[in-house]
């Protein structure tokens, strides 16, 4: 399996850290438009693998995409980070244009590639690597539901004062901070809705501190957060690479799913050797009906701003 992480800032390199140090793919390239970033934070990785026991080969390149060539996966990482104070959305203008050329070299090396895609709005940046490229909606993914229901199973077990593990729940929606829809109501903790666990008051602070997870850490550090959105990553690389059929809320183009159709947003989705397997449609109640509707709807209009900059 080899794996492209376009990118090497923060995000990038924690996703070819994490993909590295799990030791299911052969080969991860790095590739950067910074004169030797790439190969400088290849370099330094690989001289971890002694230490942590990794086989996988880690190299970088500054913008040679021929490098890449018959990538299995790669993932869209390029692009400006948003700064405290701003939404994912008014990433558009700079990153857009980005996505759009690196998701054209990509399939130019790699015609059967995986693309999965962290760039914001990830969203937005995940249905114009559809229309960029033209492939198949299997191998296309938003990687932004799986970042987010790891970041609502973190304040679920905070509130539950155990650990995350106990905890199983969903985040789906627009990768937003009004968009995402945490599903309290499906929520677990080894099986017993949390609901037995939590007020409804404690439930709507959980709610709330995840749909401003990203902001939240974008305050702290100054810049968007890497751990979590690397770990998120790896996680969705290695369910294609170990063809694990697991299940995780992605942004997927929808076709009549959910009532939705032309635009991708989170939804709950099987991850295997062909990427997105297919789309689950779990029941929702109405309030959650009609905040995926709404969501959808901001999404939509985003999207409208790529066709403001021909893009599609
Ligand atoms: C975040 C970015 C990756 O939520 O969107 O941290």
């Amino acid at each position: 399996m080899k794996v492209t992480v376009v990118g090497a800032g923060a995000v990038g390199a924690s996703c070819a850290e994490y993909i590295a140090i799990k030791n299911f793919a052969s080969e991860v390239v790095l590739i950067d438009i910074k004169e030797g970033f790439a190969e400088g934070k290849a370099m330094d990785l690989m001289q971890t693998a002694s230490l942590n026991s990794f086989d996988t080969k880690v190299t970088g390149t500054t913008n040679d995409y021929s490098k890449t060539a018959n990538s299995d996966v790669a993932v869209i990482t390029s692009g400006i980070p948003r700064k405290p104070g701003m939404t994912r959305e008014e990433l558009i203008s700079t990153n857009a244009g980005i996505v759009k050329t690196v998701a054209e070299n990509l399939i130019k090396h790699s015609p059967d590639v995986i693309i999965i895609v962290v760039s914001n709005p990830m969203d937005t940046m995940t249905y114009l690597a559809h229309k960029a490229t033209g492939l198949p909606k299997n191998r296309i993914i938003g990687m932004g539901g799986a970042l987010d229901s790891a970041r609502f199973k973190y304040r679920l077990s905070e509130a539950l004062d155990c650990p995350a593990s106990d905890v199983d729940g969903m985040v789906i929606g627009g990768h937003s901070d009004t968009g995402m829809i945490p599903l309290t109501r499906l929520a677990t903790r080894n099986s017993v809705p949390v609901s037995k666990f939590l007020s409804q008051d404690q439930m709507d602070h959980v709610k709330e501190e995840t749909k401003v997870g990203g902001a939240t850490l974008t305050k702290l550090l100054g810049t968007s957060a890497w751990y979590a959105p690397g770990a998120a990553v790896s996680a969705l690389v290695q369910a294609i690479a170990c063809d694990l059929n697991k299940m995780f809320p992605c942004s997927s183009l929808l076709d009549g799913e959910y009532g939705l159709s032309d635009v991708c947003v989170g939804v709950p989705v099987i991850i295997g050797r062909n990427g997105i397997e297919r789309i689950v449609e779990i029941e929702l109640d109405d309030a959650e009906k009609t905040n995926l509707e709404e969501s959808t709807a901001a999404v939509k209009k985003t999207n409208e701003i790529l066709t403001e900059m021909n893009l599609i």
